[in-house]
C-alpha cells in the first residue's frame, strides 16, 4: 500500500534563526538553503521579509537559487508585509506567502485589543490580499494550541473560502498534550467546510518537550505537513526537530506516512547548521547527537557487539553516521575491550584479555574515557606478550 506523503516545511532560517546568537548573514543562509533543498524538504521558510533589509535580501536571494522546494516568506496580517513578501519572492519557482494572526483570546485581547469577529475579518482580508500575488497561501492561526476549537474552525473555514491552500495550526507556546493537539486536528478535519481544499499543518514549540510528540499526533489525526527545524532550534525551547519526525515516520511504517527526506544527509546537515549558527548539538540529542549511537555500559556493549539490533532501532548509516561507537569507560566489560583492542590491531586470547582487562580497569578508574592511544598503553603495561 502506498504511503501518504507528509510535507516537510523547514523553518530553520525563520523560526530557527530567531534564537538569540544564531543570526546568519545572507551568504550563510544561501548555503543552508541549498543544503535543505538537497535534503529534500518540500518548503523552505526563508525569512520574514519586512523585518529588516537583510532578511528581505536573504529571502530574495534564496528564492533565486532554490531548485526544487517551495520558498516561503512570513508576514503578519498586514498589507505592507504581504506586498514586501511578494516582492522578495518574485523570483521563486514556487513561491508561498505565509500570513496569519493570533486567534487565542489571550492574543485577541492583549495583543490586538480587539474581538473575535474583527480578527476573523483581518484573517480573511490578509489571505485574499496575499492571493492577489501568489497562488500558494498558507494561513497561520497563531496560538491555535490555546484557541477555542469552535472559533478556530470558523476562522479556518473563512480563510479556506478566501483561498488558503495550507492551514497552519501552531502550538505557539508549546502548551498542548499530544492527545489534545491530535484531537484539535481531528476536530478541524471533521468540522471545517471545504477542508479538502487545504492541507493541515503542525507547527509545534517545545516548551514542555512535546513538540515532536505533538507533531506526530497531528499527522496521525489528519495533518499532512510538519513545520520543523534542523536540530529543533527555535524560540525559547525550540521547534519540532526535523530529524526526529522524519525518522519516527520511517521507523513506524504501519502509520503509512512518509516524507521525501534523504535521511542519509541528516547528520551532516545537523553538523553544518550547528557550526554556522554557533549552536552546539546536545550530546544526547535523538538521531544526531554525538551519543545517539554510542554505547558505554558493559551490558549494552556486549549486546551491540553480538547484534546491533539489541540496543539500536536505527542503522546509523541510515542517518549518515558511519558506525555505532563502543565507548570504553570503567563500566565497560571484556567484550567491549576485546572489540576495541581488535580495531587497533590486538587479537587477544581469553587469558590475555583477562590480564589486559585488569590493567584497563585501573586505567579507566583514573580516566573517564579510554581512547585508542590509551589502549596501546594499557596493552603494553599488562603482563602479557602479544603480537600486534
Ligand atoms: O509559533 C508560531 O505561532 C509561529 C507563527 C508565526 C507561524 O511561528
Ligand atoms: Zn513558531
Amino acid at each position: 500500500m502506498s504511503k501518504d506523503k507528509v510535507q516537510i516545511f523547514d523553518t530553520t532560517l525563520r523560526d530557527g534563526e530567531q534564537v538569540p546568537g544564531c543570526k546568519l548573514d545572507t551568504e550563510q543562509k544561501l548555503i543552508i538553503a541549498e543544503r535543505l533543498d538537497n535534503l529534500g524538504v518540500d518548503i523552505i521558510e526563508a525569512g520574514f521579509p519586512i523585518s529588516s533589509p537583510g532578511d528581505f535580501a536573504s529571502v530574495s536571494e534564496i528564492a533565486k537559487i532554490v531548485k526544487n522546494a517551495t520558498v516561503c516568506g512570513l508576514t503578519r496580517a498586514v498589507k505592507k508585509d504581504i506586498e514586501v513578501a511578494a516582492e522578495a519572492l518574485k523570483y521563486a519557482k514556487k513561491p508561498r506567502i505565509h500570513t496569519g494572526i493570533g486567534t487565542s483570546d489571550s492574543h485577541i485581547q492583549h495583543k490586538f485589543k480587539s474581538n473575535r469577529e474583527e480578527v476573523l475579518e483581518r484573517a480573511v482580508q490578509a489571505v485574499s490580499y496575499a492571493k492577489t500575488f501568489v497562488e500558494d497561501v498558507e494561513f497561520y492561526a497563531e496560538d491555535a494550541g490555546r484557541t477555542d476549537n469552535e472559533y478556530l474552525a470558523r476562522v479556518c473555514e473563512a480563510v479556506v473560502e478566501a483561498g488558503a491552500t495550507v492551514l497552519n495550526i501552531p502550538d505557539t507556546t508549546g502548551y498542548c498534550l499530544p492527545e489534545e493537539y491530535g484531537a484539535k486536528m481531528k476536530y478541524l478535519k471533521e468540522n471545517v467546510k471545504g477542508i479538502e481544499k487545504a492541507i493541515l499543518s503542525c507547527h509545534c514549540h517545545n516548551d514542555l518537550g512535546l513538540a515532536t510528540a505533538n507533531s506526530i499526533s497531528g499527522v496521525i489525526n489528519g495533518a499532512r505537513q510538519i513545520e520543523c527545524t534542523i536540530n529543533g532550534i527555535g524560540e525559547r525551547a525550540g521547534n519540532t526537530s526535523l530529524e526526529e519526525v522524519v525518522m519516527i515516520l520511517r521507523q513506524h511504517p504501519y502509520l503509512n506516512l512518509d516524507t521525501s527526506i534523504n535521511s542519509r544527509l541528516l547528520y551532516s546537515t545537523s553538523q553544518m547548521v550547528s557550526q554556522k549558527m554557533g549552536m552546539p548539538v546536545q550530546p544526547n540529542k535523538a538521531i544526531v547527537g554525538s551519543n545517539a549511537f554510542a554505547h558505554s555500559s558493559g551490558i549494552h556493549q556486549d549486546g551491540v557487539i553480538k547484534n546491533r539490533e539489541t540496543y539500536e532501532i536505527i542503522d546509523p548509516e541510515e542517518v549518515g553516521v558511519t558506525e555505532s561507537s563502543i565507548v570504553l569507560t570503567a563500566r565497560s566489560g571484556r567484550a567491549a575491550l576485546a572489540y576495541r583492542a581488535k580495531k587497533v590491531g590486538y587479537e587477544l586470547t581469553k587469558v590475555q584479555l583477562d590480564e589486559v582487562y585488569k590493567e584497563f580497569l585501573k586505567f579507566a578508574d583514573r580516566k573517564k574515557e579510554i581512547d585508542d592511544a590509551d589502549i596501546h598503553e594499557i596493552v603494553s603495561s599488562a603482563d602479557v606478550t602479544i603480537q600486534s
